[in-house]
Protein backbone atom coordinates (compact mmCIF):
# COMPACT_ATOMS: atom_id res chain seq x y z
CA UNK A 1 0.00 0.00 0.00
CA UNK A 2 1.32 3.75 -0.68
CA UNK A 3 1.80 5.40 2.62
CA UNK A 4 1.04 9.28 2.82
CA UNK A 5 4.13 11.41 3.75
CA UNK A 6 4.10 12.11 7.12
CA UNK A 7 2.95 16.02 6.74
CA UNK A 8 -0.37 14.77 4.78
CA UNK A 9 -0.83 12.19 7.57
CA UNK A 10 -0.60 14.49 10.57
CA UNK A 11 -3.38 16.71 8.47
CA UNK A 12 -5.50 13.28 8.02
CA UNK A 13 -5.25 12.23 11.54
CA UNK A 14 -6.41 16.05 12.44
CA UNK A 15 -9.46 15.41 10.96
CA UNK A 16 -10.14 11.61 11.76
CA UNK A 17 -14.09 11.25 13.05
CA UNK A 18 -15.68 8.11 14.28
CA UNK A 19 -16.48 5.97 11.80
CA UNK A 20 -20.23 4.13 11.71
CA UNK A 21 -19.61 0.37 11.47
CA UNK A 22 -21.30 -1.49 8.49
CA UNK A 23 -22.52 -4.53 8.70
CA UNK A 24 -22.54 -7.77 6.02
CA UNK A 25 -26.32 -6.26 5.21
CA UNK A 26 -25.32 -3.65 2.40
CA UNK A 27 -27.79 -0.60 2.90
CA UNK A 28 -29.19 1.17 -0.30
CA UNK A 29 -27.35 3.91 -0.19
CA UNK A 30 -24.16 1.65 -0.45
CA UNK A 31 -25.42 -0.65 -3.15
CA UNK A 32 -23.20 -0.89 -6.54
CA UNK A 33 -24.34 1.02 -9.03
CA UNK A 34 -24.74 -0.70 -12.66
CA UNK A 35 -24.30 -4.31 -11.40
CA UNK A 36 -20.81 -4.46 -11.58
CA UNK A 37 -17.96 -2.84 -10.26
CA UNK A 38 -16.73 0.00 -8.06
CA UNK A 39 -16.41 2.60 -10.70
CA UNK A 40 -15.30 -0.39 -12.82
CA UNK A 41 -12.30 0.88 -14.35
CA UNK A 42 -10.82 -0.53 -17.66
CA UNK A 43 -7.89 -2.44 -15.96
CA UNK A 44 -5.22 -2.30 -18.87
CA UNK A 45 -4.13 1.11 -18.56
CA UNK A 46 -3.10 0.29 -14.71
CA UNK A 47 -1.62 -2.60 -15.60
CA UNK A 48 1.07 -0.86 -17.88
CA UNK A 49 1.02 1.43 -15.44
CA UNK A 50 1.92 -1.13 -12.91
CA UNK A 51 4.44 -2.87 -15.00
CA UNK A 52 6.47 0.52 -15.68
CA UNK A 53 6.64 1.19 -12.31
CA UNK A 54 7.03 -1.84 -10.62
CA UNK A 55 10.31 -0.06 -9.04
CA UNK A 56 8.85 2.92 -7.79
CA UNK A 57 6.05 0.89 -5.96
CA UNK A 58 7.87 -2.08 -4.50
CA UNK A 59 10.28 1.14 -2.86
CA UNK A 60 7.41 2.58 -0.65
CA UNK A 61 7.67 -0.86 0.83
CA UNK A 62 11.20 -0.07 1.79
CA UNK A 63 11.22 3.55 2.40
CA UNK A 64 7.57 3.50 4.87
CA UNK A 65 7.36 6.45 6.84
CA UNK A 66 5.89 4.01 9.33
CA UNK A 67 6.93 0.84 9.32
CA UNK A 68 4.46 0.34 12.05
CA UNK A 69 1.44 0.83 9.78
CA UNK A 70 2.50 -1.80 7.22
CA UNK A 71 3.76 -3.67 10.54
CA UNK A 72 -0.04 -3.95 11.67
CA UNK A 73 -1.43 -4.36 7.84
CA UNK A 74 0.62 -7.58 7.93
CA UNK A 75 -0.45 -8.48 11.09
CA UNK A 76 -4.08 -8.22 10.54
CA UNK A 77 -4.27 -10.55 7.48
CA UNK A 78 -1.88 -13.22 9.22
CA UNK A 79 -4.41 -13.24 12.17
CA UNK A 80 -7.50 -13.76 9.90
CA UNK A 81 -5.74 -16.80 8.83
CA UNK A 82 -4.88 -18.10 11.70
CA UNK A 83 -8.20 -17.38 13.23
CA UNK A 84 -9.62 -19.14 9.72
CA UNK A 85 -7.51 -22.01 10.11
CA UNK A 86 -6.31 -22.65 13.49
CA UNK A 87 -4.12 -25.62 12.93
CA UNK A 88 -1.39 -24.62 11.30
CA UNK A 89 -1.39 -27.75 8.84
CA UNK A 90 0.55 -26.36 5.09
CA UNK A 91 -2.26 -24.83 3.13
CA UNK A 92 -2.00 -24.02 -0.56
CA UNK A 93 -2.57 -20.12 -0.45
CA UNK A 94 -3.15 -18.03 -3.78
CA UNK A 95 -2.67 -14.05 -4.48
CA UNK A 96 -4.59 -12.66 -6.80
CA UNK A 97 -2.77 -9.46 -7.86
CA UNK A 98 0.38 -10.45 -6.07
CA UNK A 99 2.20 -7.41 -7.10
CA UNK A 100 5.81 -7.27 -6.31
CA UNK A 101 5.09 -10.28 -3.37
CA UNK A 102 5.66 -8.15 -0.41
CA UNK A 103 2.40 -9.32 1.58
CA UNK A 104 3.06 -12.93 0.74
CA UNK A 105 6.70 -13.05 0.77
CA UNK A 106 5.85 -12.26 4.51
CA UNK A 107 3.16 -14.66 4.97
CA UNK A 108 5.72 -17.49 3.64
CA UNK A 109 8.24 -16.26 6.37
CA UNK A 110 5.30 -16.27 8.68
CA UNK A 111 4.50 -19.61 7.56
CA UNK A 112 7.28 -21.58 6.05
CA UNK A 113 4.65 -24.83 5.51
CA UNK A 114 2.09 -22.63 3.11
CA UNK A 115 2.70 -23.41 -0.59
CA UNK A 116 2.48 -19.66 -2.62
CA UNK A 117 0.98 -18.94 -5.85
CA UNK A 118 -0.16 -15.75 -6.89
CA UNK A 119 -1.06 -14.59 -10.05
CA UNK A 120 -0.45 -10.84 -11.20
CA UNK A 121 -0.97 -9.31 -14.85
CA UNK A 122 1.58 -6.38 -14.61
CA UNK A 123 5.34 -8.61 -16.21
CA UNK A 124 7.06 -5.64 -14.43
CA UNK A 125 5.37 -6.65 -11.28
CA UNK A 126 5.64 -10.07 -11.82
CA UNK A 127 9.64 -10.04 -12.37
CA UNK A 128 10.37 -8.07 -9.56
CA UNK A 129 8.34 -9.93 -7.25
CA UNK A 130 10.58 -13.21 -8.42
CA UNK A 131 13.14 -11.36 -7.50
CA UNK A 132 11.85 -10.59 -3.88
CA UNK A 133 11.47 -13.84 -3.36
CA UNK A 134 14.83 -15.49 -4.42
CA UNK A 135 16.48 -12.64 -2.54
CA UNK A 136 14.53 -13.60 0.20
CA UNK A 137 15.57 -17.72 -0.57
CA UNK A 138 11.83 -18.32 -1.00
CA UNK A 139 9.98 -19.90 -3.47
CA UNK A 140 6.79 -18.80 -5.70
CA UNK A 141 4.74 -19.98 -8.26
CA UNK A 142 3.48 -17.07 -10.20
CA UNK A 143 1.45 -16.65 -13.65
CA UNK A 144 0.87 -14.16 -15.98
CA UNK A 145 -2.89 -14.10 -15.53
CA UNK A 146 -5.66 -11.22 -14.06
CA UNK A 147 -8.46 -12.36 -11.73
CA UNK A 148 -11.01 -12.12 -14.43
CA UNK A 149 -8.88 -14.56 -16.70
CA UNK A 150 -8.49 -16.86 -13.90
CA UNK A 151 -10.92 -19.58 -15.34
CA UNK A 152 -8.32 -19.85 -18.29
CA UNK A 153 -5.26 -20.74 -16.04
CA UNK A 154 -6.65 -23.18 -13.66
CA UNK A 155 -4.85 -25.82 -15.37
CA UNK A 156 -1.77 -24.02 -14.30
CA UNK A 157 -3.37 -23.57 -11.12
CA UNK A 158 -3.79 -26.91 -10.53
CA UNK A 159 -5.34 -28.63 -7.41
CA UNK A 160 -7.58 -26.21 -4.98
CA UNK A 161 -6.60 -23.39 -3.00
CA UNK A 162 -7.12 -23.29 0.29
CA UNK A 163 -6.61 -19.55 1.30
CA UNK A 164 -7.21 -16.92 -1.65
CA UNK A 165 -5.96 -13.53 -1.24
CA UNK A 166 -6.83 -9.96 -2.47
CA UNK A 167 -4.78 -7.33 -0.95
CA UNK A 168 -5.22 -3.81 -2.30
CA UNK A 169 -6.54 -5.50 -5.60
CA UNK A 170 -10.15 -5.50 -5.62
CA UNK A 171 -10.57 -1.64 -6.43
CA UNK A 172 -8.40 -2.45 -9.63
CA UNK A 173 -10.71 -5.28 -11.00
CA UNK A 174 -12.89 -4.42 -14.34
CA UNK A 175 -15.40 -7.14 -13.56
CA UNK A 176 -15.80 -8.11 -9.95
CA UNK A 177 -18.28 -10.74 -10.09
CA UNK A 178 -16.51 -12.58 -12.57
CA UNK A 179 -13.23 -12.20 -10.79
CA UNK A 180 -15.59 -13.67 -7.08
CA UNK A 181 -16.84 -16.46 -9.28
CA UNK A 182 -13.11 -17.31 -10.84
CA UNK A 183 -12.10 -17.72 -7.41
CA UNK A 184 -14.82 -19.70 -6.16
CA UNK A 185 -14.01 -22.14 -8.63
CA UNK A 186 -10.33 -22.73 -7.84
CA UNK A 187 -11.17 -22.63 -3.91
CA UNK A 188 -11.65 -25.60 -1.46
CA UNK A 189 -14.97 -25.77 -0.44
CA UNK A 190 -13.42 -26.12 3.31
CA UNK A 191 -11.07 -22.67 1.93
CA UNK A 192 -11.94 -19.23 2.30
CA UNK A 193 -10.52 -15.76 0.48
CA UNK A 194 -9.10 -12.84 2.37
CA UNK A 195 -9.65 -9.50 1.05
CA UNK A 196 -7.58 -6.98 2.08
CA UNK A 197 -8.47 -3.40 1.33
CA UNK A 198 -8.37 0.86 2.97
CA UNK A 199 -12.72 0.98 4.01
CA UNK A 200 -13.79 4.42 1.93
CA UNK A 201 -16.18 4.07 5.31
CA UNK A 202 -13.89 5.41 7.26
CA UNK A 203 -13.63 9.21 7.51
CA UNK A 204 -9.42 8.21 7.15
CA UNK A 205 -10.12 5.94 3.87
CA UNK A 206 -12.20 8.77 2.09
CA UNK A 207 -9.80 11.44 2.98
CA UNK A 208 -6.68 8.65 1.78
CA UNK A 209 -9.40 8.49 -1.26
CA UNK A 210 -9.02 12.02 -2.40
CA UNK A 211 -5.44 12.77 -1.71
CA UNK A 212 -4.26 9.52 -4.05
CA UNK A 213 -7.37 10.15 -6.88
CA UNK A 214 -4.83 11.52 -8.83
CA UNK A 215 -1.31 9.29 -8.01
CA UNK A 216 -0.40 7.33 -10.97
CA UNK A 217 -0.81 4.46 -9.13
CA UNK A 218 -4.37 5.29 -8.45
CA UNK A 219 -6.12 7.00 -11.52
CA UNK A 220 -7.35 3.91 -12.84
CA UNK A 221 -8.48 1.85 -10.09
CA UNK A 222 -8.27 2.51 -6.14
CA UNK A 223 -6.97 0.57 -3.13
CA UNK A 224 -9.93 2.45 -1.43
CA UNK A 225 -13.29 0.58 -1.34
CA UNK A 226 -16.71 0.66 0.54
CA UNK A 227 -16.14 -2.22 2.96
CA UNK A 228 -20.49 -2.95 2.24
CA UNK A 229 -19.84 -2.76 -1.55
CA UNK A 230 -17.12 -5.89 -1.27
CA UNK A 231 -19.36 -7.80 1.41
CA UNK A 232 -22.00 -7.36 -1.50
CA UNK A 233 -19.88 -8.55 -4.66
CA UNK A 234 -19.42 -11.66 -2.80
CA UNK A 235 -22.25 -12.52 -0.98
CA UNK A 236 -24.22 -12.51 -4.51
CA UNK A 237 -21.25 -14.69 -5.74
CA UNK A 238 -22.09 -17.43 -3.29
CA UNK A 239 -20.00 -16.76 -0.19
CA UNK A 240 -20.62 -15.69 3.53
CA UNK A 241 -19.03 -13.12 5.70
CA UNK A 242 -16.98 -15.21 8.65
CA UNK A 243 -17.21 -12.56 10.90
CA UNK A 244 -14.85 -14.11 13.98
CA UNK A 245 -12.41 -14.19 11.07
CA UNK A 246 -12.32 -10.78 10.32
CA UNK A 247 -9.20 -8.43 11.36
CA UNK A 248 -8.90 -4.65 10.88
CA UNK A 249 -6.64 -2.01 12.28
CA UNK A 250 -5.79 1.65 11.83
CA UNK A 251 -8.25 2.86 13.88
CA UNK A 252 -9.85 6.28 14.07
CA UNK A 253 -9.82 6.25 17.51
CA UNK A 254 -8.84 9.75 18.77
CA UNK A 255 -8.96 12.38 16.17
CA UNK A 256 -7.12 14.63 18.50
CA UNK A 257 -4.39 12.81 19.90
CA UNK A 258 -3.32 10.44 17.36
CA UNK A 259 -0.36 11.54 15.64
CA UNK A 260 1.99 8.77 14.75
CA UNK A 261 5.37 11.56 14.24
CA UNK A 262 4.90 12.26 17.84
CA UNK A 263 3.73 9.20 19.20
CA UNK A 264 2.50 9.08 22.68
CA UNK A 265 0.18 5.48 21.79
CA UNK A 266 1.40 3.91 18.66
CA UNK A 267 0.50 0.92 20.33
CA UNK A 268 -3.36 1.89 20.44
CA UNK A 269 -2.98 3.00 16.74
CA UNK A 270 -1.80 0.32 15.53
CA UNK A 271 -3.47 -2.57 17.25
CA UNK A 272 -5.09 -5.36 15.45
CA UNK A 273 -8.51 -6.35 16.36
CA UNK A 274 -11.41 -8.93 15.51
CA UNK A 275 -13.98 -7.17 13.39
CA UNK A 276 -14.78 -4.48 10.91
CA UNK A 277 -16.25 -1.01 10.03
CA UNK A 278 -13.80 0.86 12.43
CA UNK A 279 -9.98 0.23 11.34
CA UNK A 280 -8.99 2.25 8.21
CA UNK A 281 -7.28 -1.16 6.84
CA UNK A 282 -9.64 -4.17 7.26
CA UNK A 283 -9.50 -7.66 6.27
CA UNK A 284 -12.46 -9.63 5.15
CA UNK A 285 -13.04 -13.46 5.60
CA UNK A 286 -15.12 -14.94 3.07
CA UNK A 287 -16.28 -18.95 2.89
CA UNK A 288 -17.85 -21.00 -0.06
CA UNK A 289 -21.94 -20.56 0.85
CA UNK A 290 -22.04 -24.75 1.57
C1 LIG B 1 -1.96 -1.73 -5.34
S1 LIG B 1 -1.20 -3.05 -6.18
C2 LIG B 1 -1.25 -4.32 -4.92
C3 LIG B 1 -0.19 -5.36 -5.10
C4 LIG B 1 -0.03 -6.31 -3.92
N1 LIG B 1 -1.19 -7.13 -3.74
C5 LIG B 1 0.28 -5.51 -2.66
O1 LIG B 1 -0.58 -5.41 -1.79
O2 LIG B 1 1.37 -4.96 -2.58
C6 LIG B 1 -2.46 -3.56 -7.30
C7 LIG B 1 -2.06 -4.76 -8.14
O3 LIG B 1 -3.21 -5.29 -8.78
C8 LIG B 1 -2.83 -5.73 -10.06
N2 LIG B 1 -4.06 -5.82 -10.88
C9 LIG B 1 -4.70 -4.83 -11.53
N3 LIG B 1 -5.78 -5.30 -12.15
C10 LIG B 1 -5.85 -6.62 -11.86
C11 LIG B 1 -6.75 -7.66 -12.21
N4 LIG B 1 -7.79 -7.41 -13.00
N5 LIG B 1 -6.50 -8.92 -11.74
C12 LIG B 1 -5.44 -9.16 -10.94
N6 LIG B 1 -4.56 -8.20 -10.57
C13 LIG B 1 -4.76 -6.95 -11.03
C14 LIG B 1 -1.85 -4.68 -10.52
O4 LIG B 1 -1.06 -5.12 -11.61
C15 LIG B 1 -1.06 -4.46 -9.24
O5 LIG B 1 0.02 -5.35 -9.13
Amino acid sequence: MCVPDSLMLSALLSCLALCRSVGPVVPDSLRLRGGTGIDAPPSSACIKVYSENAQGYDTWFEEAYFPGIIGAEFTSVERAMESFFPERSPLRVLEVGMGTGRFCLHLKKRFPEHEMLGVEPAEGMRKLCLENFKKHNQTVQLLECAAEDLDGCSQQVGEKVDCALFVTVFGFLKDHDKAVRNVHAVLSPTGCVLVAFIDKTTAWGKDYFLMTKEDKFYTDGTCVVHLAEVVEVFQRNGFDLVEDACYQTLMNYNETKLDLDFVEDEEEALKVERGYGDGMWSVLCFRPRS
